[in-house]
């Protein structure tokens, strides 16, 4: 079995934090969603190869980052360009050549879901013997997604995106597939929204009598592709950390919680209340920090409150008199003031925001 990653499309529910890095790129508790999905794939399959679609715009950012990480040295990876975000469907069509005559498993880039989901279901994929198994997790609102109605162990019918669904269990953004699937994206048309939609792939494949099952997630799941949920899914993750503090932490520090404190860390007469998370050489005064905040790398923060918040590498945030909440912070940003509003910042790459 192979894996294929979804990581092209446009971002742009994500804007101003997808101007210079794609979605998928985005850190969640200080590192990229590809690298959670890649975590997902080592630990709960026996796949060995990765074929990674990325677009024209940020395809280059996508495999520099993942040939320079770890995770190049234990999967074989190869890069497909797509030259427009077509949708999902075609997105899947381009690998044909380098999927061969493999099932593979299918993650969009923009999806988190807790431990032990995927074992469980390449496991029930591998027994069954269908044609496709889609992952469902049941939601509230299913109308922004893929909807499926079931019937025991069948997928009866499948829609993207419908007015009024029949169900709320929605697609997940998780498939398992045999490489008859390409046979199916053949098949259909563009939708409503003008792209080549897997789910009416997979629904054309219902129609013509195959077997389709699914695998519903019993954990968390996130689709990260909004600030919301790049935060709520942050959380998560955090709530899992354990304590790990790497750097020296004088009296003038109060730590309560759960915290992960990185290498060269300087924290001088502040508060730092779990879960929380800080990497390497980051310098922090005269604050207060947490709960559920990542912080990356070589940033300084003086003189500011922060909870529920993400801070992405080299940024500096001083004297900022409200508490900085619900916030998401690009590379290299730097505010020492105020900003209009209730401290919800989101803000992309390289924002200045300076007292004259
Ligand atoms: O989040 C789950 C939902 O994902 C499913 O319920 C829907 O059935 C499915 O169509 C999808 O809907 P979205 O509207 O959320 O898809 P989005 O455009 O955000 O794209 C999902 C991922 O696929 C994202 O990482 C970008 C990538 N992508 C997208 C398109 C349209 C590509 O690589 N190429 C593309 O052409």
């Amino acid at each position: 079995m192979k894996a294929v990653i979804l990581s092209g499309g446009s971002g742009q529910r994500l804007l101003p934090l997808t101007s210079k890095t794609t979605k998928q790129l985005l850190p969640i508790a200080n590192k990229p969603t590809l690298f959670h999905i890649l975590d997902r794939i080592k630990e709960e399959t026996e796949i060995k190869s990765v074929v990674v679609v990325v677009s024209q715009d940020f395809g280059h950012q996508v495999k520099e980052t993942l040939l320079n990480s770890e995770y190049s040295k234990y999967f074989s990876m190869d890069f497909v360009f797509q030259d427009q975000p077509l949708g999902l469907a075609h997105a899947v069509q381009i690998t044909k050549g380098q999927v061969g005559d493999d099932s593979f498993l299918m993650f969009l880039g923009d999806i988190l879901i807790e431990k032990g989901e995927v074992k469980k279901a390449v496991e029930k994929f591998s027994k069954d013997n269908f044609e496709t198994t889609v992952f469902l997790n049941e939601v509230e609102d299913p109308r922004p997604y893929g909807v499926a109605e079931v019937d025991g162990e069948r997928v009866l019918k499948l829609i993207e995106k419908p007015e009024n669904p029949k169900s709320n269990l929605c697609l997940s953004g998780i498939y398992l597939f045999k490489p008859s699937i390409f046979f199916a994206i053949e098949n259909i048309k563009p939708s409503f929204r003008g792209e080549l939609e897997i789910t009416d792939a997979v629904d054309f494949q219902i129609q013509k009598g195959k077997k389709v099952g699914y695998y519903k997630i019993n954990g968390l799941w996130f689709d990260v592709g909004t600030p919301e949920n790049m935060l709520l899914a942050n959380q998560f993750l955090l709530s899992k950390i354990e304590n790990e503090i790497e750097s020296e932490v004088n009296d003038s520090v109060k730590i309560k919680g759960l915290v992960q404190i990185g290498k060269n860390v300087i924290i001088e007469n502040s508060e730092i209340t779990g879960p929380v998370i800080i990497a390497d050489n980051t310098i922090i005064k005269d604050s207060k920090i947490g709960p559920n905040v990542s912080l990356a790398s070589n940033i300084v923060i003086e003189s500011s409150n922060i909870e529920n918040s993400i801070i992405r590498d080299n940024s500096k945030i001083k004297n900022i008199e409200v508490t900085i909440s619900d916030s998401i912070m690009g590379e290299n940003v730097e505010i020492n003031r105020t900003l209009k509003g209730k401290g919800d910042y989101i803000l992309g790459d390289g924002i200045k925001c300076m007292s004259s």
